[in-house]
């Protein structure tokens, strides 16, 4: 069969494809821990599942309007109005199936060919993906461990060109945990209101996932006056441990919004209709129980912190939100291994790590930032010590 070149395109998702290569190994009998794959450890509430199990027997199982219920589009209003004091109208916001969907939907919605999308590097695996697939051009910034792997103003004057349509902004930001504070965006917003043809897309999928009372802000509420250039990307996957039901929200302008909401009709229709029932309780259910989650990520994050620093050769910055720790590996790329091979990238590493110490972790290489490991923390106490032994086990056969 042809495959289409811009199929040819893209990548496999480095994170799917580690996390796969972790289940073969455990299906030929392997014990593995897996700390790849990007989402909460928590099963989903249960007043959620009640509440999707409830919409099923009143019969809304049916189509529901392309871009979801009035029902979950007004709690998403109300929700961007209480967190974030942004103002969207039931017109403005779009539900998807996962936020990623609507990443999707407004690159493809709005790009053309040579059309350029400026993405800080570390970036989400999947952004420069999505791009090409969208025949965009994707322009990668790096954004180095002394910049806490954030762009500033000046990489970002310097890369905006008159092809620039987009800014991909994600904060926190998966895998660095970088957040971006309100000062540190307006800094960014300055340099926008020079460049009127670039849009902002603020994927803010990690808002509950803050530390340290960093103040969670994202760019249509510090900058009112770009609001008709920004659109705001969130869902309940991360936040209300819901990874499976496939619901995102977006709010943006109006044009681009009714732009989305046109292609999600030509492909998926509607997102699932008992998915979108369960994330209506979820944003309008009781909310205490992010808080607890957010004690216990700190404290996952704090004991994996204490543990990998202890190992010869890793380093770390604990990372502001997310769930995420972004280890830099570069004194052991070099190394030589117990069987004699040379670790000669952080992907021989992650290799390495699978299968002598049976953990498994996703290489820097795959957000942009070689040199470095990316290790999920929302697992098990026990698990995440007994990763940290075995990963500091393996790394002491090295020489
Ligand atoms: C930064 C970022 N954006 C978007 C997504 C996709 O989220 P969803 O499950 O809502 O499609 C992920 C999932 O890993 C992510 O890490």
């Amino acid at each position: 069969m042809q495959i289409s070149d811009r199929i040819g395109r893209a990548r496999v998702s480095g994170t799917v494809k580690l996390a796969q290569q972790a289940r073969d190994l455990e299906e030929a009998g392997k014990t593995i821990i897996e700390l790849a794959e990007g989402e909460p450890e928590h099963d989903t509430p249960p007043h959620i599942i009640d509440a999707a199990f409830e919409a099923a027997r009143r019969g809304e199982t049916r189509y529901t309007a392309v871009a979801g219920t009035t029902e979950l589009r007004d709690a998403v209003s109300k929700k961007f109005l209480r967190d974030n004091k942004i103002t969207y109208g039931i017109d403005q916001i779009i539900i998807g199936t996962g936020a990623k969907q609507l990443i999707f939907n407004a690159l493809l919605a709005t790009l053309n060919p040579a059309d350029e999308v400026i993405i800080p590097a570390p970036y989400w695996v999947s952004y420069p993906d999505i791009v090409k697939i969208a025949d965009g051009t994707p322009v990668i910034v790096d954004c180095p461990a002394h910049q806490a792997f954030k762009i500033t103003a000046g990489d970002l004057e310097k890369t905006i060109t008159p092809n620039t349509r987009w800014l991909l902004l994600n904060s926190p930001c998966n895998p660095s945990g970088a957040v971006y504070s309100a000062d540190e965006l307006r800094a960014l917003a300055e340099v926008l209101r020079r460049h009127p043809q670039v849009a902002i897309m603020c994927d803010d999928i990690y808002e509950k996932i803050v530390f340290d009372g960093d103040d969670f802000a994202t760019m249509a509420e510090v900058a009112p006056d770009l609001f008709d250039r920004v659109l705001t990307i969130n869902g309940v996957s991360k936040s209300y441990a819901m990874t499976g039901w496939r619901i995102g929200y977006a709010g943006g302008p109006a044009d681009l919004v009714q732009a989305m909401t046109k292609l999600q009709g030509q492909s998926t229709t509607n997102p699932s209709s008992i998915g979108q029932a369960a994330a209506l309780a979820a944003l309008t259910g009781p909310q205490d129980l992010l808080n607890q989650w957010l004690t216990r990520y700190r404290s996952h994050r704090d004991l994996v912190a204490r543990r990998i620093t202890g190992i010869q050769g890793l380093s770390l910055q604990p990372p502001a939100g997310a769930f995420y720790h972004f280890i830099n590996c570069e004194q052991i790329i070099g190394q030589r291994t117990p069987d004699g091979s040379i670790l000669a990238a952080d992907a021989d590493i992650i290799e390495f790590l699978l299968h002598v110490a049976g953990v498994g972790l996703v290489p820097g290489s795959e957000f942009g930032a070689p040199g470095y490991l990316r290790l999920c923390f929302a697992k098990s106490e026990s698990e995440l010590t007994a990763a940290c032994d075995l990963i500091e086990q393996a790394i002491g056969k090295l020489s």
